[in-house]
């Protein structure tokens, strides 16, 4: 073991610094438009339900692997299947993940920095008296340019790396404190006044009466995929922080409070721009702008909307800072463990990242058309093929690794459970989230 290796310093800190990989762009950018594109209530019903029958077991078992290895997630994998007489190339796996988190945050960092856009554009009270068709025409505009999505990127990306090149505990752990519970008491608030809209009651129909007829293969993957990005599930992100929680603190709960957290941050966000689609009259699968046209629009009709838009903006962008810091930490520490420095893998990364972000910023204005594959243009690949199909692969073969490959004792004395607990646990892995993930992949790809 790595008698080196940084704790976080409390339970609390542990359990922060986790909500602050979840709750980031997946629960207030993505969530919403993707139940917009995606029909509404039925999708978020398969959401939930994955997030319980899946993303929660495969969260534990991932955290557990990384908290039973004690290194990197390649180095923690070889050496816990060295352990237990299996195969080497289970360290293939940790390069996946590297490899996933590598295509997520090189569009992750680009919408970030729409936000760093938005939050400048608010403090000077642009959206001040804008009806709802100049703010949307001002979002195209800012998507045109990009030299100003390339600047943003670049601020995004930096500020990102900096926190992980200084090591990620002592970087996080202070933010998170803070951060987590002013934007739960943000959006509750802006959830507040969306129930004194009209569009409040048609958002929460929309959102909460199933139309079954909408389900397709392609729906139900789509509801998976996002529950494992939002959870930050499969890509061996929560393996390396796995690797830094101290031994006493129980697993199950820690997991368990996230996944609440993660899921009624995506609820709030959601009933608050649905109610703005529905009272404007807007369509829900507008796609990739709807938050960041719908909630300009809500706050420019509040008292003070200048202030809060602002403060919304702030709190989003630091949510998200924490999730690209825990996207960019599986890719560090696999460099760091074939013996570059810290700050020179977070400098090699951080290039890297950045340079493929620049075909996320072109999509939008000068290689929107260009679409090599599956007829998709550069964004939609990254932000669709990783989050839908890598993450379920990843977290797939997270579980097969923790509940089939894995000695019962090292997996439970990590997991830190009893015999029941154990065993309920690894029923639920192995027979529900293990076949379930595999249906769900080949019935949406095929
Ligand atoms: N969970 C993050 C979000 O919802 O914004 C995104 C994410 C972080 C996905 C870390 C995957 C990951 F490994």
């Amino acid at each position: 073991m790595n008698e080196t290796l940084e704790r976080w310093s409390t339970r609390r800190a542990f359990i922060l610094a986790v909500t602050g990989a979840a709750v980031g762009l997946g629960n207030i950018w993505r969530f919403p438009y993707i139940t917009g594109e995606n029909g509404g209530a039925a999708f978020l019903l398969l959401y939930v339900a994955f997030v319980l029958l899946l993303g929660l077991p495969v969260m534990m078992a991932e955290i557990m692997i990384g908290r039973a290895g004690r290194r990197s997630p390649v180095q923690s994998l070889g050496h816990l299947a060295a352990g237990a007489g299996a195969s080497r190339h289970w360290r293939w796996l940790g390069l996946f993940g590297a490899f996933t988190v590598f295509c997520i945050l090189s569009f992750y960092s680009v919408v970030s920095g729409w936000s760093i856009e938005f939050l400048i554009a608010s403090v000077n009270g642009d959206f001040v008296g804008a009806t709802p068709a100049e703010i949307g025409a001002g979002f195209e505009a800012f998507l045109a340019d990009p030299r100003r999505m390339t600047f943003n990127h670049t601020l995004f990306l930096a500020m990102t790396m900096l926190v992980v090149a200084a090591g990620v505990a002592k970087g996080l752990e202070r933010l998170n404190n803070l951060l987590m519970p002013m934007l739960y008491l943000l959006l509750v608030l802006l959830a507040g006044y969306a129930a004194t809209t009209e569009g409040f009651v048609p958002a929460l129909a929309w959102l909460f009466m199933p139309d079954v007829s909408a389900v397709t293969p392609l729906v139900v993957m789509h509801a998976m995929g996002h529950a494992f990005f939002t959870l930050a599930v499969g890509a061996c992100a929560l393996m390396a922080y796995g690797a830094y929680m101290p031994d006493h603190q129980s697993l199950p709960r820690a997991a368990g409070a996230v996944a609440v957290l993660d899921v009624t941050v995506a609820l709030l966000a959601g009933i608050a721009i649905f109610s703005v689609v529905f009272a404007q009259g807007m369509d829900p699968g507008e796609g990739p702008g709807l938050m960041f046209v719908t909630l300009p629009i809500a706050f420019a009709q509040l008292p003070w909307g200048a202030l809060w838009l602002s403060v919304f903006f702030l709190l989003l962008l630091l949510a998200t800072w924490t999730s690209s810091i825990n996207l960019a930490e599986p890719m560090v520490a696999t460099l760091q463990g074939i013996g570059l420095k810290r700050g020179h893998a977070a400098a090699v990364v951080g290039v890297a990242v950045w340079l493929v972000g620049l075909l996320t910023v072109l999509s939008f204005s000068s290689l929107a058309e260009w679409r090599p594959l599956f007829g998709m243009n550069a964004f939609e690949l990254v932000s669709t093929i990783p989050p839908e199909i890598f993450l379920p692969l990843g977290g797939l073969l997270i579980a097969i690794f923790a509940a089939w490959v894995m000695p019962e004792a090292a997996a439970r004395g990590a997991l830190g459970v009893g015999p029941g607990g154990f065993a309920l646990w690894r029923g639920l892995v192995r027979w529900v989230a293990i076949p379930l993930t595999l249906v769900v992949l080949v019935a949406g790809l095929v």
